[in-house]
């Protein structure tokens, strides 16, 4: 889909992590597993694990007031929030709702999405639409996960793998030519048994057998995972860059979703990109699901490696299974 019936963008970033960190180390005390395997195999070396009380809204709201207050917005003018978010406070209400009640956006709609790790892309492309419509003015897009919550600490397969925080973003119209340039979002539910968390849900309500058979944990094909992400990853690529009606050359910063360095570096030999304009941070971070780009973007920001009319390209991939792709063409002046 190309948007360019108003140019929406990006006018503010901000983002939350716990301070608490948990090492590979720590990990070798808890499973059977190594900092050599780990470091290896998904190149992360550290994640972010929330303190007791610090929840998915607590994380969500912290980045919403930081990309309210970089944008020069105040929560008044947030007419839309759209939470991405696989771990959620609770089912209802919404994180959203929660998010939207402790900024004071009285004239806000509010929901969550969920899309795996692909959600932020999701959640930025209704947003978007929805400003690009004329529906709404302002939105805070937010991607925020405490996946410690649903990690089997007992399952060395997944618990090396995840980790806490949120990103969030202001969108807006921005100047012609610049803004969210195209999305590329797709889906395959025959892929859906490979990424699951199957406790709690109509199909197998919350009850002693599945606390104790551990199904409100994330299970996960590791492998089927890995080889649906490193051909997802390159193929969404490529279609955001088509319908943006650019070429693999344009691309001035990628930012993938941060799951594992094999699979960001295949994405990017696929893009013929060279490391220094991919946006890594797997490695301090682990995979944050729906947090991870928003996470990367903000630390693109924050680093100044965002100039007005640099080509952002953002890819992800996740549970469902789901993928999403834009392309994004900065409209701040650099700071
Ligand atoms: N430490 C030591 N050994 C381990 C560990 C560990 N933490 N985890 C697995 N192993 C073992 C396995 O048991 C296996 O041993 P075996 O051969 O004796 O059976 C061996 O290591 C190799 O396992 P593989 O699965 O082949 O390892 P692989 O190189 O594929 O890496 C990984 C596994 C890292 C999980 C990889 O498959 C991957 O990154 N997959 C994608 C995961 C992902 O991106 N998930 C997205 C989640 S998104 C969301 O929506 C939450």
């Amino acid at each position: 889909m190309g948007i360019s019936s108003h140019a929406v963008g990006i006018v503010g970033v901000g983002s939350a992590i716990p301070q608490g960190i948990l090492t590979n180390k720590e990990l070798e005390t808890m499973v059977e597993t190594s900092d050599e395997w780990i470091q290896t195999r998904t190149g992360i070396k550290e994640r972010r694990i929330a303190a007791p009380g610090e929840t998915t809204s607590v994380l969500a709201i912290k980045a919403a007031q930081k990309a309210l207050e970089d944008a020069g917005v105040s929560s008044e003018q947030i007419d839309l929030i759209v939470v991405a978010t696989a771990t959620p406070d609770m089912i209802f209400p919404s994180t959203a709702c929660l998010v939207q009640e402790a900024i004071g956006a009285k004239s806000s709609a509010a929901y969550d999405l969920t899309a795996g790790c692909s959600g932020f892309i999701y959640a930025l492309s209704q947003a978007a639409s929805s400003i690009a419509a004329g529906l709404s003015r302002c939105a805070l897009v937010i991607g925020a996960e405490t996946l410690s919550n649903i990690t089997d600490w007992n399952d060395r397969n997944t618990c090396v793998l995840f980790g806490d925080g949120a990103g969030a973003v202001v969108l807006q119209r921005v100047e012609e030519g610049y803004g969210l340039q195209s999305f590329f979002l797709g889906a395959d539910g025959s892929g859906g048994s490979y990424l699951t968390l199957p406790g709690g849900g109509s199909s197998s309500p919350a009850s002693v057998a599945t606390v104790a058979n551990r199904l409100h944990y994330i299970k996960m094909s590791g492998n089927e995972v890995f080889k649906f992400a490193v051909r997802i990853m390159g193929d969404a690529s490529l279609e955001a860059l088509q319908r943006a009606g650019l070429t693999k050359e344009c691309i001035d910063l990628f930012l993938p979703h941060q799951a594992n360095i094999r699979i960001i570096e295949a994405a990017a030999r696929r893009l013929d990109l060279s490391m220094d304009k991919v946006l890594v941070n797997v490695d301090r971070f682990g995979n944050t699901s729906a947090a991870s780009i928003p996470l990367a973007l903000v630390e693109a920001y924050e680093q100044n490696r965002l100039r007005k009319g640099s080509n952002l390209l953002m890819v992800g991939f996740g549970a469902g299974l789901t993928w999403g792709a834009t392309v994004l063409r900065w409209s701040k002046e650099a700071s």
